[in-house]
């Protein structure tokens, strides 16, 4: 059984080379019945300034995970810091005890320092990476990699930017542009449903929300920057393993 989260599909794409059928957890997380039983359990999240995005997080704390071998496969796109040792230690507070984690790095789908087009041109030699992590999980290996204290300094860092300017993260900066000719999408690959159609144009509800940016990049006319800071407004990123309907199916709500 494997679980995963996913704006751009990185993670889906990742999940489904461990799993034939692996469960959303946007789709799942209000489900009433959170206790899950399997020889494995996985759980694929892209990392989000060194932690997991918030609904992984309240996921992990509403779910019980009855298994042998529980493991988590990351995904990121520059620097992972210490997102598998702080992962480790997070989910021991929880009490859910990880035997294994892996990070891989992918494309950047993090639009305000990243420019997509860029990013894609970049072998980050994915396929090698993936037979790693397949090959360890199969033979149940178990193995939590240790951080440098560069790595939790810097996490530290992002933490403590965040923390300052919760507008960077909160959604605050999701901006619908006179692009939008009211498609829908955005409706459909929200995971916490903040969008709707009034006149014709998406408009947004709330702040509040992940800051996955799965508006932005599967938004068909570009028309959902992330404000001034958005690194190039014409490039935007799907795993190429993944189609729109596959985003809308793991996220609509
Ligand atoms: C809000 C946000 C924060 C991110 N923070 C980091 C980070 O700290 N380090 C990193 O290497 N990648 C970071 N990324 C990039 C994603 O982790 C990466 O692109 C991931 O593979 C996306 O997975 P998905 O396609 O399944 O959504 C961030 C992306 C977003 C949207």
């Amino acid at each position: 059984m494997l679980f995963y989260f996913t704006a751009t599909g990185n993670c889906l794409y990742v999940a489904r080379q461990f799993d034939e059928d692996p469960i959303s957890i946007p789709q799942v997380i209000n489900n009433d019945n959170l206790v899950f039983e399997d020889e494995s359990i996985g759980i694929v999240w892209p990392v989000y300034a060194g932690e997991p995005p918030k609904m992984v997080l309240n996921f992990l704390k509403k779910a019980t995970f009855q298994t042998k071998y529980f493991y988590m496969i990351l995904t990121y796109g520059k620097d992972d810091s210490d997102a598998p040792e702080y992962a480790y230690h997070l989910c021991e507070e929880i009490g859910i005890h990880v035997d294994y984690i892996h990070s891989i790095l992918m494309v950047d789908n993090y639009l305000p320092s990243f420019d997509m087009n860029e990013q894609k041109a970049i072998d980050k030699h994915i396929e090698e990476q993936l037979q790693i992590a397949l090959k360890d999980v199969q033979e149940r290996k178990k193995e939590i990699p240790k951080a440098s204290q560069e790595a939790r300094n810097f996490h530290a860092r992002a933490a403590k930017i965040f923390a300052d300017n919760p507008g960077l993260i909160n959604g605050e900066q999701i901006t619908i542009t006179d692009k939008c000719v009211g498609c829908g999408i955005c409706t459909q690959v929200c995971p916490v449903k903040r969008f709707y159609i009034e006149d014709g144009k998406a408009k947004r509800t709330e702040n509040t929300c992940e800051f996955c940016l799965a508006c932005a990049h599967n938004c068909p006319q570009k028309a959902i920057i992330t404000s001034v800071s958005d690194k190039n407004p014409e490039a935007r990123f799907r795993n190429e393993h993944v189609t729109l309907q596959d985003i809308i199916k793991s996220n609509k709500q």
